[in-house]
């Protein structure tokens, strides 16, 4: 291996957010000049929870558009679709016989997500940390950049793979999780509390990708902060202003202290028209990206195809290496 192998992908399902742009997508753009990446549209994953076909199918490659519209390049990257690789589904049984229920029971976000879907609590809502460290392990990755969310999840990944490499001899590299130091906890704007999530009900709450400018404003100005109209940087006991500061600081490459001063003695009227604003502007040319690239769609439709491909191979090579260990 030449290079360091970087991994990440979001689920197939939902709009993206600016939490998923902010805490995961714009630090690949970051990161991807200097490692292979593999960037996954994660369709298995999604099927935890019932979809409608035809909108899954949609809404799978929008996302894969995005990720391209971002600036991630799928002629030098692997950006391809997980059920196109038959292996993580393969790896992802294999796994789940090397975790123990005990790990998966301490996971918070099954314990979130059956509370919210208590009519469809599937073994697959339960195993989704063995499919995600097949995801993570098929490519030899090194570095895994996620959300803070995603922290116990990998750290599941970890264990699994040193499990089986104290059993099996060195068969799985052991990955380490990339956090961004600011955004890697956006929250819902209307309980700023709650991590922001495309798969919260309140729309009002979330920017989506595909937000056009006089929405994102119209949001923003309705993102709940607190009473004593100061912009100061305080997590615990102003959750909304400091989430809103968060997002501004990321965008703009201010410093919290900065903002602190461009916002004294001025209302929070000016301080989230700022953030809307900022955001719109960010937005603008992805928006622009995007329409570009649903138009010539056989560019895209040739990028799923040959990264399938490419992706296949070198999961395929590592599922050999398992199945030859294990006596398969
Ligand atoms: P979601 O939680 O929005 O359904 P995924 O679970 O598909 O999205 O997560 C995709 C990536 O986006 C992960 O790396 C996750 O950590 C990151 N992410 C999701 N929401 C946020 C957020 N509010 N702030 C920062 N990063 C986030
Ligand atoms: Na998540």
């Amino acid at each position: 291996k030449e290079r360091k192998v970087l991994y990440s992908g979001m689920q197939a399902t939902g709009k993206l957010t600016i939490g998923n742009y902010i805490g995961a997508l714009k630090n690949w753009v970051n990161l991807h000049e200097e490692y292979d990446c593999f960037f996954g549209v994660m369709d298995l994953h999604s099927l935890t929870v019932r979809q409608n076909p035809t909108e899954f199918r949609q809404n799978a490659r929008r996302i894969y558009t995005q990720y391209v519209a971002a600036g991630l390049d799928p002629k030098k990257n692997c950006i391809y679709f997980q059920s196109h690789v038959p292996a993580h589904a393969e790896l992802g049984w294999v796994l789940d016989c090397f975790t123990y229920m005990g790990e998966l029971n301490r996971m918070t976000q099954f314990k979130d997500k059956s509370a919210k879907h208590a009519d469809n609590i599937n073994a697959g809502l339960f195993t989704y940390p063995a499919l995600m460290a097949a995801d993570i392990l098929l490519y030899q990755s090194d570095l895994v950049p996620i959300g803070a969310d995603q922290k116990q999840h990998l750290e599941i990944c970890r264990d699994v793979a040193e499990r089986f490499n104290n059993i099996y001899g060195d068969v799985f590299t052991i990955p380490e999780g990339y956090f961004p130091k600011t955004g890697a906890r956006i929250m819902s704007l209307a309980e700023p509390t709650k991590k922001m999530s495309k798969s919260d009900e309140n729309t009002n709450a979330t920017i989506y990708l595909v937000d056009d400018r006089d929405t994102i404003i119209r949001k923003f100005k309705k993102a709940v902060t607190d009473s004593d109209a100061e912009v100061r940087y305080d997590t615990e006991n102003k959750p909304g202003v400091s989430n809103l500061m968060e997002i501004y600081g990321v965008v703009t490459g201010k410093s919290m202290d900065e903002i602190a001063k461009e916002f004294d003695g001025k209302g929070y009227g000016d301080f989230k028209l700022a953030v809307g604003e900022s955001v719109a502007d960010m937005l603008d040319p992805f928006h622009q990206r995007c329409a570009e690239l649903e138009k010539d769609k056989t560019f895209i439709d040739e990028c799923i195809k040959e990264n399938a491909e490419k992706a296949s191979y070198f999961a395929n090579k590592t599922l050999r290496k398992v199945h030859k260990k294990l006596g398969l």
